[in-house]
């Protein structure tokens, strides 16, 4: 076993795992997961084999929007436990050579935060311009015909003071004003808060959207537009994302985590990989070190599809980018459910063995289904706000199934969701064991990228392959990997001679191939994935 080159810091070799706080394992009974109950489970994530923890928001929040609405950037909900419970963490964590990354959230506050209390309390309060306030329209009404993501305008009126304000979300999440020196300072002493405290780095959140257009132009209208996406969708947001002036306020931010030793900063970025690659920064160390790409998410199950966005997110990538890719997460559908449990492998296969550093969504690695919530239990204010549009995230964040015990052993209590009907048998205490789960496949896949650099952070290389098939290889070290995936519930060869390729099997989705060495032709079962390495 060779270790990946030290050049490569640990946030490119490794692979990180998002914690959703509120379900992965509640420690008192009150159906809300906790940092305790993170704290007793991370010898799991060891087991797994992850290098990072990130966690959704954990800070004092009213919780309109799930934690997304901040009261207080520097402390920790009750629900999720004190501050002491978060230092106890960062510091078991440590202990157990994992990196613990937070949620930062400076594109918008919780309405009762502090900072916008004071700013609406009067026009003329001395924080009125941390936030974004304007006139109604000369003939009354909403100053622009800027939409909220949530659903109507993104402007609310405050009667009081006869003005309105921007939300890019909830009306319980006032945007803070960027353009604002002072607002960038108090933020910026946030993320001092947390290096401080010994995080390891930050998921930022909505990154594109911390800057709006200066000029309070309309949006226009969306041609592509087609009913049942959301109402915000009608219009392009061109004056509300991903302003020039974003760059600048990032940089602020890269240079603020780059005073302290090898952390790490990511941005949450929904844009065309175009312009996903601009968050790099124009030059190198004056973006985030990891946008987000989402692609898996967004391209349809194709291996077509998927290797023509895998080479040009390669192609795009500036010299000094590093790569990530990203199979699931809190706002998203789960993949077992959108590509179904047999392909949920291939795809575990695909994550781990790209280029670039690869996000877990929690109770992925068991092949968890988004859960169907009935009306009374729906907690997203996504979806109570736009019912029956299939927009609401609750399905995705149920509690994580550690067992076959009473909700899976997630709470004592009555749990905030509720918890898959299938529990009994997909959880971690039945696949922990068999040789052939899902999650016996995810360690194996983490085992083998931490055993060779050449997975970890080798070069790529697209192969040719046609139908169901999509392949590449990977490199480094010296060592050759072609990884041959089977997105399709057929089984398919692929022509090894043609190509001038042998080798022998070291994994595959059904972890039963091992030293085979194929001959002319590499058979694949439906849904079925292969790494060879290459001789
Ligand atoms: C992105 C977060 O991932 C999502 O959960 C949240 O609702 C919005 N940002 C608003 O903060």
């Amino acid at each position: 076993m060779s270790a990946a080159p030290a050049r490569h810091p640990w946030w490119q070799r490794g692979v990180f795992y998002e914690v959703y706080p509120r379900s992965f394992l509640d420690s008192n009974g009150d159906g809300v997961g906790d940092l305790p109950g993170l704290a007793s489970k991370l010898d799991y994530l060891v087991d797994l084999g992850v290098d990072a923890v990130w966690l959704a928001p954990i800070f004092p929040s009213p919780m309109a929007d799930f934690g997304y609405d901040v009261a207080d950037h520097c402390g920790v909900d009750p629900v999720f436990g004190t501050m002491a419970d978060l230092d106890a963490l960062l510091a078991a964590a440590h202990a157990k050579g994992l990196h613990v990354i937070v949620d930062y959230v400076p594109n918008h506050t919780s309405d009762r935060h502090p900072w916008f209390l004071e700013s609406r309390a009067s026009r003329s309060s001395p924080k009125r311009d941390w936030y974004v306030w304007r006139d109604p329209a000369p003939g009354g009404g909403p100053p622009t015909n800027w939409l909220s993501h949530f659903g109507g305008p993104a402007w609310t009126l405050d009667a009081r003071t006869g003005q309105y304000y921007y939300h890019a979300f909830l009306s319980a999440q006032p945007d803070l004003n960027w353009r604002n020196p002072e607002v960038r300072r108090a933020m910026l002493d946030v993320l001092r808060f947390w290096l401080d405290r010994g995080v390891d780095g930050f998921r930022v959140d909505v990154i594109w959207h911390l800057v709006k257009d200066d000029a309070f132009r309309d949006n226009p209208a969306n041609p592509d537009y087609a009913p049942g996406q959301g109402r915000h969708r009608e219009l392009l947001p061109v004056y509300t994302t991903d302003r020039p002036e974003v760059h600048d306020v990032i940089a602020t931010m890269r240079r603020v985590v780059d005073e302290y030793d090898d952390r790490v900063l990511i941005g949450e970025i929904y844009l065309p990989v175009e312009r996903v690659v601009t968050y790099y920064g124009a030059k190198e160390g004056s973006g985030v070190h990891l946008p987000f790409n989402f692609q898996l998410l967004e391209t349809p199950w194709d291996a077509r599809a998927i290797d023509r966005r895998i080479r040009a997110y390669e192609r795009l990538l500036p010299a000094y980018g590093w790569s990530t890719w990203v199979l699931g997460n809190h706002d998203t559908r789960r993949i077992a459910s959108r590509v179904g449990r047999p392909q949920a492998r291939v795809a575990a296969m695909l994550l781990l063995t790209l280029r670039g550093t690869p996000t877990v969504y929690y109770g992925d690695e068991i092949g968890m289904l988004d859960v169907p919530i009935p009306p009374d239990r729906v907690r997203d204010p996504l979806e109570r706000n736009l019912p029956g549009l299939g927009l609401g995230r609750d399905p995705e964040r149920t509690p994580m199934q550690w067992g076959a015990s009473p909700n899976a052993g997630f709470t004592a209590g009555t749990p905030w969701l509720p918890v898959a009907e299938d529990f009994r048998t997909t959880n971690v205490a039945v696949q922990r064991d068999d040789p052939r789960s899902l999650l016996t496949l995810y360690r194996r896949l983490i085992e083998l990228r931490r055993a060779e650099p050449a997975l970890a952070v080798g070069r790529y290389e697209p192969i040719d392959a046609a139908g169901d098939l999509l392949a590449y290889v990977r490199e480094g070290e010296g060592r050759r990997f072609l990884v041959v995936l089977n997105l399709g519930p057929r089984p398919a060869t692929f022509d090894l001679a043609a190509r001038h390729l042998a080798g022998r099997v070291r994994m595959t989705t059904q972890l039963d191939r091992e030293g085979e060495r194929p001959g002319d032709g590499l058979d694949l079962g439906a849904d079925e994935g292969v790494v060879l390495e290459l001789t």
